[in-house]
């Protein structure tokens, strides 16, 4: 507990003093990427009203699939019901889209804007079987609070 919130409070310095979301979720990703233990991928899929997909947005780790329909694979299911998901197996969640056959875990926690309005999710993948549990989500749910820190 005690090392998370020493990330927690490393992670708003980084990002408080910079108002230009894409600079900011671009250093949360790469953070979360080189801190955290056993994570193969972490980054942001981002709400396109327009076209009314996730899209690939800031990340570190393999290249991944650019678009997700609203309700497919994990992300999509998260921001559609604007709960985050922990899947400690991947290969048994129904629709997981697999972007890199590698992947055996996975954490998808929504972004939500100030106003309320879903508008992206953060997502953390790991080949390591149960790497995120139910105790981790506060911790990641913070996380995303302060990355959405800089959306209206
Ligand atoms: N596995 C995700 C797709 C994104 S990648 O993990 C980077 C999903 O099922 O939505």
């Amino acid at each position: 507990m005690e090392e998370s919130n020493l990330l927690l409070k490393q992670l708003v310095s980084l990002t408080q003093d910079e108002t230009n979301l894409t600079a900011n979720l671009a250093n949360i990703s790469a953070f979360l990427y080189d801190q955290l233990p056993n994570v193969s991928w972490s980054g942001f899929y981002l709400f396109d009203s327009t076209e009314q997909m996730l899209i690939l947005g800031p990340f570190q780790g393999k290249p991944a699939c650019t678009r997700i329909g609203i309700g497919k694979g994990v992300c999509g299911q998260a921001f559609q019901t604007k709960q985050t998901i922990i899947v400690e197996n991947v290969h048994l969640f129904p629709g997981h889209i697999a972007c890199d056959s590698t992947t055996n875990a996975e954490i998808v926690v929504p972004l939500t804007s100030s106003q309320g309005a879903a508008v992206g999710v953060l997502d953390l993948d790991s080949r390591r079987f149960g790497r995120f549990k139910a105790k981790d989500q506060q911790f990641f749910e913070r996380i995303a609070k302060i990355a959405q820190k800089n959306w209206d």
